[in-house]
């Protein structure tokens, strides 16, 4: 079982790996294909829940699949993201959310989308044996203030990620995301850091890449630009739906192999 202690310790080494997960069934796969870490992101509203943003998604939702997801990994880390508002509202209750996650649900770690609110509450987690992931550039859970536009584009917003950064490192998170930021803004954060920088649509001199487990399989509805499908699952998802329906339709499912008759049971 990959450790947090481990998985800090390999800014500036190996690329590490991490994907989303959202069920046991994916984590497993993930997990055995030798990723480090199963993020279970508030992108399953978007990715498998059918919202239009990551806004509708509940405690109770990242729970639920959390507990799913640790189910059905062996080796990697598993991190639960915060969702939209339990966490910044009240200090107490994000507190409590976090650790619900990690003493109800099973995760080794929580994520938070970051800004200047979050540092004080990355300290308090990370004093209470909560270990944090931070995550500054594009937060979704901003939707409404920021769209999905890349940040960090101009010299002082590029400044004031760096020092963010900065501040959630002193505060004890042991890994940072960085999602949609020009590439030499994630280098030079990487660089300035020596906890791992986890980066998407962020280049590649980040200490390791995170994506969505649908937008690789080429299962999402619509992808970032900076995603890419590494295989079709939705086509082979969509064949064996298309084999099964015309199966029963043929009268060819289900065969001999797939039925049991008691002789007994003839005559009724
Ligand atoms: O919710 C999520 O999956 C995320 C990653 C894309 C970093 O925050």
């Amino acid at each position: 079982m990959t450790t947090v202690q481990e998985f800090r310790d390999r800014a500036g080494g190996d690329p590490l790996t991490i994907l989303t997960a959202y069920d046991a069934p994916t984590a497993r796969i993930v997990d055995e294909a030798g990723v480090d870490a199963v993020l279970v992101g508030d992108s399953m509203g978007n990715a498998v829940m059918g919202y239009d943003s990551t806004l509708p998604v509940t405690m109770a939702d990242v729970l639920s699949r959390t507990g799913a997801v640790v189910r059905g990994t062996d080796e990697a880390l598993v991190i639960a993201d915060m969702p939209f508002l339990s966490y910044g509202a009240d200090e107490a209750e994000g507190i409590r959310n976090a650790g619900r996650l990690v003493s109800d649900a099973g995760a080794a770690a929580v994520k938070l989308e970051s800004g200047p609110h979050t540092v004080e509450l990355t300290e308090r987690l990370v004093n209470l044996g909560i270990p944090v992931m931070a995550h500054l550039g594009l937060t979704p859970q901003r939707v409404n203030q920021l769209g999905y536009r890349r940040q960090g584009t101009d010299r002082d917003a590029a400044r004031a990620m760096l020092e963010l950064a900065r501040d959630h490192e002193d505060a004890g998170a042991f890994s940072l995301v960085l999602e949609h930021v020009p590439a030499n803004v994630a280098g030079q954060i990487t660089d300035a850091l020596s906890i791992p920088t986890i980066g998407i649509g962020a280049g590649p001199e980040t200490d390791g890449q995170v994506l969505v487990v649908t937008d690789i399989f080429g299962l999402s509805e619509y992808s970032p630009s900076f995603a890419r499908e590494f295989g079709d699952v939705a086509g082979e998802m969509f064949r064996a739906v298309s084999a099964y329906r015309e199966a029963v339709v043929e009268g060819e499912f289900p065969a001999a192999e797939h039925t049991h008759r008691d002789p007994d049971l003839d005559d009724l």
